[in-house]
């Protein structure tokens, strides 16, 4: 344990700045004579090497044990420095990406997920994640949708706060856990268009009913990080926002942790032109609560200004470093600054059995059986199955994010069918019919004689991995190049096509759904991607995963989600249509074409008997709701059974369905559950036009079944 006033007494202006600095661990790396490359680029001396706080992004254990001896050996105090990395979806053993992951409704699977990841992660140096990324998205066009848990708040908050759990564990000074960094506060995802790093306008209500609370509950799970996001929010960006540094973060949710910057984005600031120069982006970025600086100057060149003028305290820079060094002193740093890293661990821990297994099993849970007429589960006595399509023996299957993931550690879809059907007569079209994003039908003419040769088609189709993640947006989110001609010529050529789609964002695949008799969605499934398909694919494993975002018919819908309000023209009540002047399109349907919560399983699940245990709910009582759900099959399998709410008449429009709980449960072959759901007034609770978070008296309607697929519905009375 360290004295940390005692250590701060000891320490020069200066040298307490350093904590606040954090720069790429490659300026650890520029051993040449003069300062060049990355600590000219930051205008850093040797003397800031001895400062520094935090490193970001480096490759192993051993690198970083050589970057914190040399930085040991040049600050006279021996403060060690932080080393943080986007680990996100796994470091070296891959599981799905986590808009896929969302999608197993799991939170325990997804805090498993973690551990795992934090024990390679841990292994390799690493003591800082800036995961969980909890940006709440309705929009697919959006490359960082693939990061996200999708579009319902309760969800993203359940699995990201079982991601900081997984993460941090108990103990930071255990070596097996990482301090968590909840992520892009505040509305990234709302950018506007769709577009990276574009603006945010939202109300108040909006952000605080969809925006805010997966960041709280990530907050209320013990994140020890907080990063601030790139887009202006309301017309300020988010480092410098007042309301959402002072008013929410810190007078509100009342946060204690550690607040870092995104990359550069306090000269970001100047761009977005809140900040005439450097020392004015340090002033409200330093102002506003941000602890660290990422990858950016301002703090190193004006803070020490900024204090000698008067403008800051040195009290208020000793209060900033304190959380920085209160934090090392958590993960133990000043007793082991290498916080446990051993080289041969991590790399005895990489693609391990257990960790395959695992991010199989995620694989398996995550992936949406989306359609199947009955084509699936093929049959295992197949000998003959052609694959075609981009993804037929792709190893790019991790997704963006995949920190030190390698694609050449992934298993393939041939891979995994020929490994589950060693006997078969796997025949990998030649050039796989088509790539993915031209315009040449070339390996057509192989690709339909394959299909016809073949007893079954499994069709590997998607968006490169590029084509997501970070600065990756589309403006049109079909399949790219030819593939759906390709789709067509195939599923022509033999009817027994399953379609299994890599993805990163929920496409438009419309023209697909007209003409596939069964389309299985992986999202990126990670490194064992090619066995989980396999598995579901041959029934070996029962899908089970529900949609955790929506998913459009055209882009033209978009954004679109479930939890929307009904307007006072809604689209789907015949008296609309007679009038025509509803809220839909002359040229589309106006529901999606896959509803959140939507997935298909090989079992068959019958819903009956949905109960409540009181007609009224008062605020000291809780209902007991029930309903019988039967697994009508001889396949066992699980459901996650989902309860949604309505509250039709509010002082505020509602949502004309949300979703108030939900349980993955397994079931053997015929066998019945009595599912129980507690309901009471804090799960009515909404945020009013006043800006209170309140229930309010009245009728509400409680439904199962997934959003606009209901299939029982009771109805309760709350009295205040
Ligand atoms: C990136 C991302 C952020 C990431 C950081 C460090 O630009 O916005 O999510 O944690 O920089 O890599």
């Amino acid at each position: 344990m360290a004295d940390i006033q005692k250590l701060l007494a000891q320490m020069t202006l200066e040298e307490k700045i350093g904590q606040l600095m954090q720069y790429n661990g490659n300026v650890f790396m520029d051993t040449s004579a003069e300062i060049t490359g990355p600590m000219q680029q930051f205008g850093l001396t040797e003397a800031d090497l001895g400062r520094m706080g935090s490193v970001l992004n480096f490759a192993s254990a051993d690198e970083m044990k050589a970057m914190q001896d040399l930085h040991l050996s040049k600050d006279p105090h021996k403060i060690p420095m932080l080393f943080m990395m986007d680990v996100i979806h796994g470091y070296r053993t891959i599981f799905p990406i986590p808009l896929g992951l969302g999608c197993s409704f799991d939170p325990a699977l997804a805090k498993e997920c973690s551990q795992m990841a934090a024990r390679e992660a841990g292994a390799s140096g690493v003591q800082v994640t800036f995961t969980p990324m909890v940006d709440y998205c309705r929009d697919p066009r959006w490359g960082r949708v693939m990061e996200t848990c999708g579009e319902d708040p309760m969800l993203a908050g359940h699995l990201g706060a079982a991601q900081v759990e997984g993460f941090q564990g108990e103990d930071l000074k255990e070596y097996d856990h990482l301090a968590a960094c909840v992520k892009h506060y505040a509305g990234y995802g709302g950018v506007e268009a769709g577009r990276d790093y574009n603006l945010v306008e939202r109300s108040e209500r909006e952000l605080r009913e969809y925006f805010l609370p997966a960041y709280k509950a990530c907050i209320d799970a013990g994140a020890a990080l907080l990063m601030p996001s790139f887009n202006s929010m309301n017309g300020i960006p988010s480092v410098a926002n007042p309301w959402l540094m002072k008013k929410i973060l810190k007078d509100e949710w009342n946060y204690q942790g550690v607040v870092i910057s995104d990359y550069n984005a306090l000269g970001e600031l100047l761009v977005h032109g809140v900040a005439e120069n450097e020392k004015q982006a340090a002033q409200l970025a330093f102002q506003n609560g941000c602890h660290i600086e990422m990858c950016s100057s301002a703090y190193l060149h004006h803070l020490k200004e900024l204090v000698e003028e008067g403008t800051f305290s040195e009290a208020q820079i000793d209060e900033a470093v304190t959380r920085v060094l209160e934090l090392k002193d958590r993960l133990g740093l000043f007793d082991d600054p290498y916080h446990g890293a051993d080289q041969q661990k991590a790399e005895a821990l990489f693609l391990c059995p257990e960790h395959r297994e695992l991010v199989r099993r995620a694989a398996e849970e995550s992936a949406v059986l989306l359609k199947n007429n009955g084509l699936l589960p093929l049959s295992e006595d197949l000998n003959r199955v052609a694959l075609i399509g981009p993804f037929a023996q792709e190893q790019g299957i991790n997704g963006f994010w995949s920190c030190c993931g390698r694609d050449e550690d992934t298993v393939t879809m041939a891979q995994g069918i020929r490994k589950l059907l060693p006997e078969a007569e796997i025949t990998v079209a030649r050039g796989c019919g088509c790539q993915w994003d031209d315009r040449d039908t070339s390996g057509f003419e192989a690709a339909v004689q394959a299909a016809k040769n073949a007893q079954a088609v499994i069709l590997c189709l998607g968006e490169p991995q590029t084509y997501s993640g970070e600065g990756n947006c589309r403006a049109d989110i079909r399949l790219p190049g030819m593939q759906l001609e390709l789709a067509k010529a195939v599923i022509d050529a033999n009817p027994n096509t399953a379609v299994v789609l890599f993805h990163g964002r929920p496409l438009d695949i419309s023209g697909l759904d007209e003409i596939a008799p069964a389309i299985l969605s992986l999202w990126f499934p990670g490194t064992e991607g090619g066995n989980a398909a396999a598995n579901l694919l041959f029934g070996r494993a029962n899908p089970c995963g529900k949609l955790d975002m929506t998913f459009p018919r055209s882009i033209g819908q978009c954004p679109i989600y479930y939890n929307h309000p009904n307007t006072g023209r809604p689209h789907w009540t015949n008296e609309a249509k007679q009038q025509h002047f509803a809220s839909d399109y002359i040229d589309c349907p106006t529901l999606p074409l896959y509803s959140f919560g939507h997935g298909l399983s090989y079992s068959h699940f019958v819903y009956s008997d949905l109960q409540v245990s009181s007609p009224v709910l008062t605020a000291e009582t809780c209902i007991q709701v029930s309903v019988t759900v039967k697994n009508d099959s001889p396949r066992p399998g699980k459901e996650v059974v989902q309860l949604y709410m309505r509250d039709p008449v509010a002082s505020v429009v509602r949502p004309v369905q949300q979703l108030i709980g939900y349980q993955k449960l397994a079931f053997a072959p015929g066998e019945e559950k009595h599912v129980t759901f507690p309901v009471t007034e804090e799960m009515l609770r909404f945020w009013n036009f006043e800006g209170q978070h309140t229930s309010e008296p009245g009728t509400i309607q409680l439904m199962v079944g997934y959003a606009d697929h209901f299939l029982l519905s009771q109805h309760i009375e709350y009295r205040a």
